[in-house]
């Protein structure tokens, strides 16, 4: 199809003015229009119609406990026959901490460097060393910060853990768009573009190839990089999903209110899925059992653990994209516009919207104070302060 009935048929034709490009520039951009895949702006799910919500069963931690030993030992045997990869999610932009360089770069230590990286590659080796194998480590970046991500690793020496077991791959971009679905610019002849959300690790994953290098890996255990406290291939957790035959696992913590800003595992038509704080409905959110306890409980830490042969299925490539409001600065007529409010939309995939497509998930719940102290933000909620706290309180020295 010409580029200009592309540009049409998804109103953007705008994009074609050259505003003083030169040839060679002009050829680039020409280049990234003709690549562009558009079917995003078709694919959006900004309110999805919500299914029959009902609770779903979990494994308490009381359970775990009674379990452990039976879960770690089929577990370990998993990590060393190499049947598992930890992915870890770093591309993200941090907006809300407000620092460009990559967030695992962030120095959470008090008295001495201590970073985020150096706490998940530390915590890797640590299980490396009790399973007698080293875990294959998958770091996920974006294209603006793969080589800052890259580079800071190396210079710190992999924290310790073989370069040998990671591997990095790029996640894909999509363009921003104004309010009215207009796609912007961010300089001349270059599209405003971000990450397209942590829900694309699976297609970014294959399209790298990484996954033909480790034919043995039967499991990805997926985490996010902002919780300081995360404890990747955990034996007792990889072991609990395996035996629970599901196709994938959650680590949960119990909410603390029903107004706690985190996403609600739960069953929906039968089936699990996450439901994010802001789409619950209240009467949901706050209904309780005979116990007093919410019904509605069990909060995503951003740990999952999804086997591969789910993933593989054609149908693991249909999940929605969202439509998220966000201040975007951006190009026009010759001026750089920083925006102080809201003016347009960035375009994300999700990977709760793979618990969905799992079909059958075992939600494990873990102690909070011991594994769930995310940095989101500057101060306040979820932020740096928050997560030294609850460092300092597992006897981490900062
Ligand atoms: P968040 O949803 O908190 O987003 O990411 P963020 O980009 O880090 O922060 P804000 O919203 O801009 O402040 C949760 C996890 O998913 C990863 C992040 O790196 C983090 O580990 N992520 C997010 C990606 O890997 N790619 C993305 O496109 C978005």
């Amino acid at each position: 199809m010409e580029l200009s009935e592309k540009l049409k048929r998804y109103g953007q034709e705008h994009l074609l003015r050259f505003d003083g490009l030169n040839d060679e520039e002009r050829r680039a951009y020409l280049a990234e229009l003709e690549s562009l895949d558009l079917d995003f702006l078709a694919n959006r799910a900004e309110a999805p119609a919500r299914g029959n919500i009902a609770p779903i069963e979990g494994l308490s931690c009381e359970e775990i406990e009674a379990r452990r030993e039976e879960f770690e030992k089929v577990g370990l045997r998993a990590l060393k026959e190499g049947k598992v990869a930890a992915i870890l999610l770093a591309g993200g932009q941090g907006t809300r901490l407000g620092s460009a360089a990559p967030k695992g770069a962030f120095d959470i230590g008090v008295t001495r460097p201590l970073y985020i990286f150096e706490l998940h590659l530390r915590h890797l080796l640590s299980v490396s060393r009790l399973c007698g194998a080293f875990v294959p480590l998958f770091i996920m970046t974006n294209a603006q910060n793969d080589r800052a991500t890259r580079e800071f690793l190396k210079e710190h020496g992999y924290f310790g853990y073989p370069a040998d077991h990671i591997r990095f791959f790029v996640q894909e971009m999509l363009p921003s768009t104004d309010l009215n679905g207009k796609i912007l610019l961010e300089d001349r002849g270059k599209l405003a573009l971000s990450p397209n959300g942590n829900g694309g690790f699976y297609i970014s994953l294959k399209k790298s190839g990484i996954e033909r290098e480790f034919p043995s890996v039967e499991w990805y255990n997926v985490f996010a990089v902002d919780n300081v406290l995360q404890r990747s291939a955990d034996p007792a957790f990889i072991g609990a999903t395996l035996l629970s035959g599901a196709a994938c696992g959650a680590k949960v913590v119990a909410k603390r209110s029903p107004e706690e800003r985190v996403g609600v595992l739960c069953l929906e038509d039968g089936k699990p899925s996450v439901i994010e704080y802001f789409e619950l409905p209240e009467a949901i959110a706050r209904a309780r059992d005979g116990a007093g306890r919410l019904l509605y409980r069990w909060g995503v830490t951003l740990n999952y653990l999804f086997s591969r042969r789910m993933l593989e299925d054609p149908s693991s490539k249909g999940i929605g994209v969202h439509v998220v409001k966000k201040k975007i600065p951006y190009y026009e007529n010759g001026n750089y516009v920083l925006p102080e409010t809201e003016n347009g939309y960035k375009f994300e995939t999700l990977i709760l919207d793979m618990v969905r497509l799992a079909g059958t998930c075992l939600p494990f719940e873990v102690v909070r104070e011991r594994e769930f102290a995310p940095v989101k933000n500057k101060s306040g909620e979820d932020s740096v302060e928050t997560a030294r706290r609850l460092l300092s309180a597992c006897g981490v020295e900062l």
